[in-house]
């Protein structure tokens, strides 16, 4: 499906955005190998996170769906068999936690993917796998791939050059498996969802800065959890009220992990008019509301040290530098190249049909914002990627006479109704 989208006048009005996915992954995964029923209120019913929650069913656990909660009966931390192979469509943290389960097991199971994932390396969970036990088959390191499982699986001390949150979560939840500690030392810190999460369902977990351990456990207790919003999907609807004229938006209920908020301090630096009020916690998550307002930006430079904390942010953060005075430098985010698109590629190719004066580099890029500028009338390409889908769709929004975004659909991957949310604030 394409869309077609143009210049509005201001948003206003409050809402809330969908369930963070990351949360939701760990959720359903978690819920399953617990003994017994969990609840869930308000999970994410997104294309992603529907591929976990057939996938735990194939794997044995009863999943009921009730409007927005999930009631997942799991039975305990071995697992069933599948009949058949594990689909983790366009889902890479699917993928990748549900290896680090699939390698503690008894049995050998197979993983695939749609096109996109099956070009996502997944050498980087192979290899910690392997060293503590698991026996993987794939065509060069890509899905489909095959787990021989294994019980109980060698503890390692694992020193990854990666800030990656799923390959942290498959070791740590194949540590759930292992016969010792279990050690995973990254160098930046990435998202602790995973670690928050397993503490919760009772898993003997340490933290010390960088570094998590774990021992392995008998038995997970179930849960009942309630699920925020999600910052990533929030970060869309922050960029458009503070680059459109006139705008303030509220959006309620939005998850602040300060493992995931640097698009917030970032955005702070640059003269962003935001505010976090009714700041608590729901279910071991930092949670808040959020206003933003129309606001002046200046440029920002980010580097190796904060692009961990906003990783899925960059493209939209992109935008909101092509409308900052100044140059904006965009550094250590060679990640990007290893997403749904080669983010990088994407975001420079795409920019540049808008008239933004873009450079790529590569570990990233550098605008040279233009306050005033307006964006040019094309048509875009989404490379089947929401985050790029969404990020382009708030360009046209913020500045562009007619914009078509080609594969808009894409946006199911995180936000099903995220045009249906933009048509209630746009005037
Ligand atoms: C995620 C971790 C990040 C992020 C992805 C979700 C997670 O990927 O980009 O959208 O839920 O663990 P990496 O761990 O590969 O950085």
């Amino acid at each position: 499906m394409n869309i077609k989208l143009s210049k509005v006048s201001k948003i206003c009005g409050s809402i809330e955005v969908p369930a963070d996915k990351s949360i939701t992954h760990r959720a359903v995964i978690l819920s399953s190998l617990a003994d017994g029923v969990s609840a869930i209120k308000n999970y994410l019913p997104s294309e992603d996170c529907l591929r976990t929650i057939e996938i735990c069913k194939q794997l044995g656990a009863d999943i009921k769906i009730d409007g927005n909660n999930l009631y997942i009966k799991g039975y305990g931390l071995k697992l069933q068999k599948p009949n058949s192979v594990l689909y983790a469509g366009n889902s890479g943290t699917t993928a990748r936690l549900i290896s680090g389960i699939l390698a503690g097991q008894h049995f050998k199971s197979e993983i695939a993917g749609d096109e996109s994932l099956s070009k996502r390396d997944m050498k980087r969970i192979i290899e910690p796998l392997s060293q503590m036990g698991a026996v993987f088959e794939s065509a060069k390191g890509f899905l489909p791939l095959s787990i021989e499982g294994k019980s109980p699986l060698k503890a390692i001390k694992y020193d990854s050059d990666k800030a990656s949150a799923q390959v942290k979560s498959a070791v740590l939840f194949a540590g759930l498996y292992a016969d010792g500690i279990t050690e995973y030392r990254e160098p930046i810190k990435s998202r602790d969802h995973s670690e928050r999460a397993l503490k919760s369902f009772g898993a003997d977990i340490k933290i010390d800065g960088n570094c998590a351990s774990i021992n392995p456990i008998e038995k997970l207790n179930p849960q009942n959890i309630e699920i925020c919003g999600d910052l990533s999907s929030a970060a869309f609807f922050i960029a458009a009220s503070v680059l459109i004229e006139n705008s303030e938006l509220t959006i309620k209920n939005v998850g602040i992990n300060p493992s995931r908020d640097g698009f917030l301090r970032i955005l702070k630096t640059m003269g962003a008019d935001i505010e976090f009020d009714n700041i608590r916690e729901s279910s071991g998550e930092p949670v808040c509301d959020i206003k933003a307002r129309h606001s002046k930006l200046h440029s920002a430079n980010i580097d190796a040290d904060i692009v961990p904390s906003m990783i899925d942010e960059i493209p939209i953060f992109a935008l909101l530098c092509a409308k900052a005075e100044g140059i904006s430098k965009i550094s250590g985010a060679k990640e990007l190249r290893a997403k749904e698109s080669d983010r990088i590629k994407s975001i420079v190719g795409q920019f540049k049909k808008l008239g933004i004066e873009i450079e790529e580099s590569e570990d990233g890029f550098e605008i040279c914002g233009k306050p005033d500028g307006k964006f040019n009338s094309c048509e875009v390409e989404s490379f089947f990627d929401h985050r790029i889908a969404m990020a382009l769709s708030i360009a046209a929004l913020a500045g562009a006479d007619d914009m078509i975004i080609k594969d808009a659909h894409c946006v199911a991957i995180s936000f099903p109704n995220f045009y249906g949310v933009l048509k209630e604030i746009c005037l």
